[in-house]
């Protein structure tokens, strides 16, 4: 089987408590059925949750890596409301660049990107960098790429596997970035049919991973 990533964005969801909820459900699952070895698991939420979720992964032992959602293109210093590489470094081993929520609502452009991709990768965090299409430019540095569809983003309509297969094949070759995902209306029941494309290595669930019994079960659909 191939090593296959599957990354959670909880987007703006969550309090503590909740999140406190959401690992225990999960933790549950988990002692009742394995992970195989193969699977990645990366969760990405909200700043304000980094730090508790991670000590609460350690101290259960669960297969999940954390990111971050967003990082400032800045370094340390002056710049209110954003959080640094250095400091996001110790608690995060990822973070996602680009989503097209960030470039839409936030108005981040193909140059603050490029500049956050470049804080991440000095400071050892990976990067998940999300594209729309294949004709948006990818800045070096980039671990691995989400392609996600606007249209298929929150909507329950997923793009064809085999369409995106196509897309993506044509991303990682423009890019150089051998590592690309699927994002956009993921579910426990159609999971299979991308990752199974030769050149998908997983996929980027927005809300089928804010309830852990439909994200452990997504997981297990991804290795069946
Ligand atoms: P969705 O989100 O799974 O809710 O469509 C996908 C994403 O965040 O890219």
């Amino acid at each position: 089987m191939k090593k296959l990533f599957i990354t959670g964005n909880w987007k703006s969801n969550k309090t503590i408590e909740e999140a406190d909820q959401w690992v225990a459900g999960f933790a549950n699952l988990y002692k009742k059925k394995s992970i195989k070895q193969e699977i990645h698991i990366i969760l990405c939420v909200p700043f304000t949750l980094l730090y508790f979720l991670k000590q609460k992964i350690q101290k259960l032992s669960l297969p999940i890596s954390i990111g971050a959602q967003d990082i400032s293109q800045f370094g340390d210093g002056a710049y209110t409301g954003a959080v640094s590489a250095r400091q996001l470094r110790d608690i995060v081993d990822w973070v996602i660049v680009g989503h097209t929520e960030r470039r839409r609502y936030f108005g981040e452009t193909d140059e603050m990107l490029q500049h956050k991709v470049m804080q991440a990768h000095e400071h050892g965090i990976n990067v998940i960098y999300c594209v729309n299409d294949e004709t948006l430019p990818v800045p070096p540095k980039v671990s691995i790429i989400s392609y996600e569809p606007n249209w298929a983003i929150g909507t329950g309509h997923s793009d064809n596997p085999v369409h995106a297969n196509r897309i993506i094949n044509v991303i990682k070759k423009k890019s150089g970035v051998d590592v690309a995902i699927y994002g956009g209306s993921v579910t426990p029941h159609n999971v299979k049919l991308f990752v199974d494309q030769p050149e998908i290595s997983g996929v980027l669930p927005g809300g089928a991973s804010l309830d852990p019994q439909k994200f452990f079960d997504l997981i297990i659909g991804a290795s069946s």
